[in-house]
């Protein structure tokens, strides 16, 4: 017995693993970049105070030291007027010690990295940050620039850092290859349009991050494949989803696992509106989350995009295991929406073990439409032959009981399940908008129980 419990668990292990296409991280060792040449911004007409103009000294460092160097900001305060292009180069480091300050008022990315490889980005004492303040656009309802891009960088990683207060997007992967993000915390205003972090490419372990402020949490933009996303504490966000999602749509491979999600709008949403293409194999297991809108949400009529040209985007075996939670008002939004788009059925989805209970009232509903699989009120697969799978209207499956009595009427089959969610220490107040966030400190845990698979640099 105890044998086949530790097979069954490496099996799991492995195939957690699996998930990934392959090695990601930078592919030579951080001593081995520091052992080439140290850029050091303060030599290159960086100066270390809140009003100085950090931008091009961070330029000239990257132009002297982008093969096999490192361009280090030592711990201080830096201002930061002029935006950055840090476009080739091979096996780099950028050491961010200082914090650096938006001062400029440009749109665009205060630091977009293109076309680079071998690189990564972190902190040596888990206190480098980046602090945007986005409230002094935001308290004029107003948005600025984006914190950092990077596009098609390959083998790269990202830790011991904190982006604070973006006045618009935070971190955007764009069509990465081979990453890691880690040990991150992401500290943003309360509104939509200030995502935490946007993701797209191939082969990517995103773990062990914080993301608050409004919008997305961690999420997966078109294309992307084999990504492993574990660990992740979205605290008063948005939450975690894929989308919005319209013409060619190529996404599979995607697992999230360990995601604890509070006061925020959804655990997890796929949105799309129309549009083509596919989205396939992927899992979300272990989510525990309080007080969230939305719980466990695909939305295939997602109307705050535009409807996109198409029979709408397939949504074929998706399996979502393990939950428990509660959300804010179950009677007023199903926290489990499945509604696939009417000209394209979703089938194999399976929810399994998701225990969902509401903050208000004693009353939730589940609704599905064009949703076969099995759990939750999805429609099991028409008799035998394959993939047709007729559209039907919505239905929906209300709950009527208080969590003690669930436990006892084992609504569902899978009520019995239910839990009070666990909570996290540091569970929250309130975002602002008008005053300046405070730079938070990287957190040592992201996911109730569990010990991040790094330790920070800091530490
Ligand atoms: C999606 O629709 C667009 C526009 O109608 C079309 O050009 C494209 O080939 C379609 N893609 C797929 C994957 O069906
Ligand atoms: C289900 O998730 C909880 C975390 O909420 C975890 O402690 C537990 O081990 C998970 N169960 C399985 C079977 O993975
Ligand atoms: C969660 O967000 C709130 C509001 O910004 C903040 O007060 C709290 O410290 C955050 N928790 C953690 C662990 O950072």
């Amino acid at each position: 017995m105890k044998l086949l419990l530790v097979l069954v668990s490496l099996l799991y292990y492995a195939a957690v693993n699996a998930q990934l296409s392959g090695r990601v991280g930078p592919t030579t060792t951080r001593r081995a970049s520091k052992q080439g040449t140290v850029c050091n911004v303060l030599k290159y007409g960086g100066v270390a105070s809140k009003t100085s103009d950090v931008g091009p000294a961070i330029a000239s460092a990257f132009a002297a030291c982008k093969n096999g160097g490192t361009v280090y900001v030592p711990p201080g305060e830096y201002g930061m007027s002029t935006w950055v292009s840090l476009s080739g180069g091979k096996g780099w480091a950028m050491q961010l010690d200082g914090i650096i300050y938006r001062t400029g008022s440009q749109n665009g990315n205060m630091i977009y990295i293109e076309k680079t490889s071998d690189f990564e980005l972190y902190s040596s004492t888990s206190r480098g940050a980046i602090q945007g303040y986005g409230y002094e656009f935001h308290k004029d309802g107003k948005y600025g620039a984006r914190i950092m891009r990077l596009s098609h960088v390959t083998d790269f990683s990202i830790h011991d850092i904190a982006l604070v207060d973006a006045p618009q997007f935070h971190l955007t992967l764009d069509q990465c290859t081979n990453g890691e993000l880690y040990n991150t915390v992401i500290r943003g205003g309360s509104e939509g349009g200030l995502d935490g972090v946007d993701v797209s490419g191939s082969n990517i372990w995103i773990h062990d991050v914080e993301v608050s402020n409004r919008d997305e949490c961690i999420t997966i933009k078109n294309t992307a494949n084999h990504m492993l996303i574990e660990n992740i504490y979205c605290n008063w966000s948005g939450g975690c989803a894929m989308g919005s999602l319209g013409l060619d749509i190529d996404i599979h491979h995607i697992v999230y696992n360990n995601i604890y999600t509070v006061n925020s709008n959804q655990m997890f949403m796929i949105k799309s509106n129309g549009g083509n293409g596919t989205v396939h194999d992927c899992s979300f297991t272990n989510f525990v989350g309080r007080k969230n809108a939305y719980t466990l949400d695909i939305d295939g009529h997602w109307t705050q995009l535009k409807l996109q040209p198409g029979n709408g985007v397939l949504y074929r075996d998706l399996t979502f295991q393990n939950w428990t939670a509660t959300c804010s008002d179950g009677s007023r939004r199903a926290p489990i929406n499945v509604v696939c788009p009417d000209g394209q059925p979703c089938y194999n989805i399976h929810i399994d073990n998701v225990n969902v209970w509401t903050e208000s009232g004693n009353r939730e509903y589940y609704k599905c439409a064009n949703a076969y699989g099995s759990g939750a009120c999805l429609k099991a697969a028409p008799g035998s032959g394959g993939a047709n799978y007729p559209s039907y209207a919505a239905s929906t499956v209300t709950l009527n009981a208080t969590p003690p009595e669930m436990e006892r009427a084992n609504v569902e089959g899978n009520r019995a399940g239910f839990k009070t969610p666990p909570t996290m220490a540091a569970d929250l107040t309130s975002l602002q908008l008008s005053e300046s966030i405070p730079i938070p400190t990287v957190p040592t845990s992201f996911f109730p129980g569990a010990t991040p698979y790094s330790t920070l640099l800091g530490h």
